[in-house]
């Protein structure tokens, strides 16, 4: 089963610019999470953080009793064994097969007969769906598939958490539709806990158990995915609807008398309430997705504490429908 990250007061600045401050939220074990957010908001330098790449000035980030801020660098060396990352850009070596990229952390981190490490790989590239292409250079290749080579390598090392950053940038939406599929069946089959940066608005609301997102250096919210995906904050929906109208300028915040102006002309509200479209379920044949099962008891004992809006999204994806299954 995954395992919980807890970040407490997190906050990052590089010199004098701050790039958020006193983050805290709790990635439940072997759940799935999107955190969004505008450009420039911070989200890659979140990931980072986490994994312990970079070093906020304040605050904690939990796994396993280890402190990936502030831990002996030993300590922090050995969790970060724990995760598998997905860069942004894909980041394989140019000069090798998909099959030496995607071996590399094995080659690199253990001491696995080539035998071994050949079965490992093959059986991930079998996972993301790249079977046949395994000889090829990342440069005579696609940029759907190297992105499913960066989610393959990722998992070379039965990661119990990982993280993605923007997994969709470049796909189409077909691809995107499958990449979500892929990401609940991999939950579904390796129960790791999972954080994914996106700015996808399907990925959002089809694949998370649970929902952040940053913007103005802070967390505007993080929580059930009900919570984001109906709330009236005005950046929440701002973004969910792709609008221009709102908090969200084009280089991050707009200034008052924009926003003010925006009001007067009617632009302000926030459209109606939003319908939350039911989550992705694991394949066909694909185990149970614990994660969905510890969620529902853990959604459910915190109802009280949940806005209208959310609790009713929630109670109507868990009242089951004529036909038997979740709707
Ligand atoms: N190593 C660094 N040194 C100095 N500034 C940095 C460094 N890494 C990131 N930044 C700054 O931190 C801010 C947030 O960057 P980050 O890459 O985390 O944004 P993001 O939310 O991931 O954006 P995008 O959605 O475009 O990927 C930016 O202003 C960036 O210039
Ligand atoms: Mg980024």
């Amino acid at each position: 089963m995954g395992i919980e990250v807890v970040v407490e007061g997190l906050t990052k600045s590089f010199g004098r610019q701050n790039i958020w401050q006193d983050v805290s939220l709790t990635l439940p074990a072997g759940e799935v999470s999107v955190m969004l957010g505008p450009s420039g908001t911070g989200k890659t330098v979140f990931l980072k953080s986490i994994i312990g790449l970079l070093k906020p000035e304040k605050g904690r980030v939990l796994i396993n009793g280890v402190d990936m801020v502030n831990s002996p660098e030993r300590e922090i060396m050995e969790t970060r064994k724990l995760f598998g990352l997905m860069f942004q850009d894909g980041a394989l070596f140019g000069s090798m097969s998909l099959f030496d990229n995607i071996a590399f952390p094995l080659r690199e981190h253990t001491r696995k007969s080539e035998s071994e490490i050949r079965r490992i790989v093959m059986e991930r590239i079998d996972i993301v769906g790249l079977l046949g292409a395994e000889g090829k250079l990342p440069g005579e290749i696609s940029g759907g598939m190297r992105k499913r080579a960066g989610l393959a390598r990722a998992l070379v090392l039965d990661p119990q958490i990982i993280l993605c950053d923007e997994p969709d940038s470049g796909l189409d939406p077909v691809r995107t539709a499958y990449l979500s599929q892929l990401l609940i069946d991999l939950n579904a089959q390796i129960d790791a806990t999972m954080l994914i940066v996106t700015h996808n608005l399907d990925i959002a609301a089809t694949v998370p158990d649970n929902m952040g997102m940053l913007f103005c250096r802070n967390l505007v919210t993080f929580g059930p995915r009900e919570v984001l995906l109906t709330s009236d904050m005005p950046v929440v929906s701002q973004f969910l609807a792709g609008r221009r109208e709102g908090p969200i300028g084009m280089s991050e915040e707009k200034d008052a008398a924009t926003l003010a102006a925006e009001q007067t002309n009617g632009h302000g509200h926030a459209a109606g309430p939003r319908t939350v479209v039911p989550q992705l379920e694991p394949s066909p044949g694909m185990p149970v997705r614990q994660a969905a099962l510890r969620r529902r008891e853990r959604v459910v004992s915190m109802m009280g504490q949940l806005p209208e809006a959310a609790r009713t999204a929630i109670m109507n994806s868990y009242t089951p429908t004529l036909d038997g299954g979740r709707r």
